[in-house]
């Protein structure tokens, strides 16, 4: 494979940028993949502002979905030619972690996140975020990190089943186990919420209530499964979810921001014997207060959740059939496409701070990527 073009972050406050690379030699547990589509998800934007820490330089992106170019000798997973969903949790399906039955907590990450995968033109080495790095043409990963779909949508869409669709969906069918005939209140509808939303309107939930300031984003709630809406700046929060749910609150919560004060406000909006899901991705120095006493009395229970606590190799294939079956809207997620370019990239994380767009997909054009592939 010869130069390709890669997004990289060097420092926080300094602005990734486009850049061509040239990758380093896959391994022989390694699978290079023509990437076709990679969302921007609101943790590379946590990395940007150093909330996200990993080791730098590093190629950004970890929501994407692609082609198998190639594979090393050791490769048993998947094949050249084979479409796939990259996965920001690896599945080794050999150690500790794997073999328990939580592979999000697989013990490859660490090694495969360490991996350095292309060689910048200043002779430096870089990462790729979580052993991916998505914001390229191609990368090289390990084949833990690929689930082999088979699949005639359209790579935007399938892209997001690489993080923020499998987050939000396995958060409520996975982790939470939310019940047909329940309560659900959703704090943040993002790219990640919307898809809490939409899971639990598969899981058959009866009230699904989406809070979320930017007015934009409550529509696209409603029109993705929330029965009630409400804007966080008017009127009380609780008040309005007890009115809902005959006085007692939500039998289930997720918070999809990641901020400590709306973790203590959702765990405020369950009802006592009510489950909350920390969805949003907190910063290292964040610290969780709660009234003990009241967390005592109330017996809820809180967790939280990598990736929506999935087995990738078996839903993600299965949210894949959710979509094709139309019960999963992946078009509606999808409200901007752009090319791979220092300019769009910047645009797009800007985009997620203002609440713009639910999600911009980079779709990287590679007009020389048949003649890089004969050169390899
Ligand atoms: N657990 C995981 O494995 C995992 C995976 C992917 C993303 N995440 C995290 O999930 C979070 C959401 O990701 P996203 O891509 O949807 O982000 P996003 O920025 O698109 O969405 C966040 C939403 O929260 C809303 N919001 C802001 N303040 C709010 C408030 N006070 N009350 C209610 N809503 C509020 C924003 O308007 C926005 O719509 C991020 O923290 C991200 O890092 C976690
Ligand atoms: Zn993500
Ligand atoms: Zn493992």
């Amino acid at each position: 494979m010869g130069r390709m073009l890669a997004t990289i972050f060097s420092e926080v406050g300094k602005e990734p940028t486009v850049e061509e690379v040239d990758p380093i030699e896959p391994g022989r547990n390694d699978v290079v993949v023509r990437i076709a589509a990679s969302g921007v998800c609101a943790s590379d934007h946590h990395v940007l502002l150093g909330s996200l820490p990993f080791p730098t330089p590093l190629i950004l992106g970890h929501e994407a979905a692609g082609t198998v170019e190639a594979i090393g000798s050791g490769v048993t997973r998947v094949s050249p030619g084979d479409r796939v969903v990259a996965s920001p949790d690896p599945c080794c399906a050999v150690c500790w972690y794997c073999a328990q039955g939580q592979p999000t907590l697989c013990e490859a990450l660490p090694r495969i996140s360490t991996t350095p995968r292309v060689r910048r033109t200043d002779g430096s080495i870089a990462f790729g975020m979580v052993g991916l790095g998505t914001f390229a043409e191609f990368m090289t990963v390990d084949e833990a990190s690929v689930v082999p779909v088979e699949t005639d949508l359209p790579f935007e869409q399938l892209a997001l089943i690489g993080c923020g669709v499998t987050t939000g969906v396995g958060a409520v069918l996975v982790r939470a186990r939310v019940q047909a005939g329940s309560s659900v209140v959703v704090v943040g509808c993002g790219g990640v919420g919307l898809s809490v939303i939409q899971g639990a309107r598969i899981a058959g939930a009866e009230t699904v209530v989406a809070i979320d300031p930017v007015e934009a984003r409550r529509k696209a709630a409603l029109g993705m499964g929330a029965t009630d809406e409400l804007d966080p700046g008017k009127g009380d929060a609780g008040e309005r979810i007890r009115s809902l749910t005959d006085g007692r609150g939500a039998d289930y919560v997720f918070e999809a921001v990641g901020r400590p004060e709306t973790c203590v406000q959702s765990i405020g909006l369950a009802r006592p014997g009510g489950t909350v899901v920390l969805v949003g991705a907190p910063a290292p120095g964040d610290r969780l207060e709660i009234s003990l006493w009241e967390f005592f009395g109330d017996a809820k229970s809180v967790m939280t959740t990598r990736f929506g606590s999935v087995d990738i190799r078996r839903d993600i294939p299965r949210f894949v059939k959710l979509a094709e079956s139309g019960l999963l809207d992946l078009a509606s997620l999808v409200t901007r496409t752009a090319p791979l370019e220092t300019g769009e990239v910047n645009a797009a994380f800007m985009a997620l701070e203002r609440g713009e767009a639910v999600r911009t997909v980079l779709v990287p054009r590679s007009p020389n990527a048949s003649d890089r592939e004969r050169g390899s």
